[in-house]
């Protein structure tokens, strides 16, 4: 690993005090509703939490986009900036889901944002100074508001992994806040199936195996709605 990243980047004690100031407490706050999951019609290869449960909080990390380093655009389609720009660099995906209540209830209007690295694992925000290139075509964020069925799509690229201090790597992950009047505001983040580096993530790997089914999403190809894509799609759970 570069020391010079891992003198710039932020430490693993650091994000353990994240994770302590980020966690919303879904684990206390969960309850269980009988035949939820019937309720939820939760199809094949959606990831989702256990019937009843709340999606598994996660902290927001250092680079959450506020203030100065909320980006000019906040469209849901992070490959390009604006429309007729240039496409980003990266593997294509589209990031599907549904807004949920622990009842199984769409919840319509629910504030969807995300935020994550580019394809060279480097973020969009002031504080990864690290010195590597940065991928000016990319986004780095998106927001929308669920439709009336609960539902959320963004089109984004998949994000490279990133070291941390300590010689860790962070596994590619796209990291998602979800507010609704009433419910417990969530932000965790979410995984791809199959990568090499999940087993090893220091954050992944403190939720316990049973919830990851909720936050690990399997993408699939998706040239039927964009050449060269990949979609997934996962069913978000607010306590
Ligand atoms: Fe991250």
């Amino acid at each position: 690993m570069d020391d010079r990243l891992a003198s710039v980047t932020p430490s693993t004690e650091a994000l353990e005090r994240e994770i302590e100031k980020y966690r919303f407490g879904a684990a206390t706050r969960r309850r269980i509703i009988g035949g939820a999951a019937a309720l939820l019609g939760i199809g094949a290869g959606t990831a989702v939490a256990s019937a009843g449960a709340a999606t598994p909080s996660m902290t927001a990390g250092p680079f959450y986009p506020s203030g100065g380093d909320i980006p000019a655009h906040t469209d849901p389609d992070l490959v390009r900036k604006a429309p007729g720009d240039p496409p980003a660099t990266g593997q294509l995906i589209y990031l599907n889901g549904r807004v949920l209540s622990l009842a199984g209830e769409a919840i319509a209007g629910a504030r969807v944002e995300i935020w994550q690295a580019d394809a060279k694992g480097r973020y969009h925000h002031s504080r990864d100074r690290r010195d590597v290139p940065r991928d000016d075509r990319f986004q780095g964020a998106g927001v929308l508001n669920t439709s009336a069925g609960g539902a959320f799509q963004f089109r984004t690229i998949k994000p490279a992994p990133y070291p941390l201090g300590g010689g860790s790597v962070r596994t590619p992950h796209i990291h998602m806040k979800v507010e609704a009047p009433g419910h417990d505001t969530l932000i965790t983040q979410l995984f791809f199936e199959g990568e090499a580096l999940n087993g090893a993530d220091v954050l992944l790997s403190r939720i316990p195996r049973t919830q990851h089914s909720a936050i690990v999403i399997a993408y699939r190809s998706s040239d039927d709605v964009e050449a060269g894509s990949r979609s997934g799609s996962i069913d978000i759970v607010l306590g």
